[in-house]
């Protein structure tokens, strides 16, 4: 091995962060939402962010993921300023390398499940054959293929949350922002839900900052920190561990 190459060896165990903000601040108005940010996630970690309504940890997620722009601080991702990217290239990002999954999934009632889940791929110029059976293979990773041709409105809400999120893996996201995706379900079919949701995240090595009320969320995230009157903490160990 010449020194070049074992130089690279010890440059590729150096672990860069894959998302980081730091000191982010943002306002609305006079209500100061977020007072001071820093976060890190690495690649394939699934964070979990908890705390009370209204402490900031929307904001918070939506700073990270490049949709709103924070008044200071910054957000690295993969070496790259989202906070100063132009509306287009953020607009890039989040078609490519994020992906999102909201509180009600948010599926387009006139489209089939399995179209819903293509939708992304033929935005991103998939042609349509190789999107729907790309789309067929992450609704049967997600125990869904039965449900293909039927629209969202014949399906449970926890398998149209699994659509939603299946949806959101279908570009291979490096990292996907979730805001309570089962924030409208029972305690069974939320679990049900965030079990398949983190499995299939772990296999794939895509990243999860997830913002969720679910109590056995260590069961799920590699990490939580707690967002308290728009300050960002990690807990404590014995807090997390509980
Ligand atoms: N677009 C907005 N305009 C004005 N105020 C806002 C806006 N979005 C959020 N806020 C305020 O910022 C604070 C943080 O809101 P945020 O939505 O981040 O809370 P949250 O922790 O996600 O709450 P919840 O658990 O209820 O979803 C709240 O006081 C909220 O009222
Ligand atoms: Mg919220």
């Amino acid at each position: 091995m010449t020194g070049y190459e074992a130089l690279e060896g010890v440059i590729d165990n150096v672990e860069v962060p894959l998302l980081q903000a730091r000191g982010v601040r943002k306002a609305f108005g006079p209500t100061c939402a977020l007072r001071q940010a820093d976060v890190t996630v690495s690649a394939g970690e699934i964070v979990a962010v908890m705390g009370p309504s209204g402490s900031g940890k929307s904001t918070l997620l939506h700073c990270l993921a490049g949709i709103l722009a924070p008044d200071e601080g910054e957000v690295v991702f993969s070496g790259r300023r989202v906070d100063r990217l132009n509306e287009e290239q953020r607009a890039a990002l989040r078609r490519t390398d994020f992906g999102f999954v909201f509180q009600f999934g948010q599926l387009l009632g006139e489209l089939s499940v399995v179209e819903n889940v293509a939708l992304p791929l033929l935005l991103n110029g998939v042609r349509r054959g190789k999107a729907m059976a790309i789309a067929r293979e992450w609704l049967e990773m997600f125990d869904l293929a039965d449900l293909a041709l039927r629209r969202p409105h014949e399906v449970s809400g926890g398998q149209a949350q699994r659509v939603a999120i299946a949806r959101a893996m279908a570009t291979s996201p490096k990292i996907i922002f979730a805001d309570e995706p089962t924030g409208s379900l029972d305690s069974a079919a939320g679990v049900t839900v965030l079990d398949s949701f983190t499995a299939v995240a772990r296999s794939r090595g895509v990243a999860i900052v997830l913002v969720t009320h679910e109590s056995r969320v260590a069961a799920y995230a590699s990490r939580m920190i707690v967002v308290r009157d728009g300050v960002v903490t990690a807990p404590a160990a014995a807090e997390w561990s509980r």
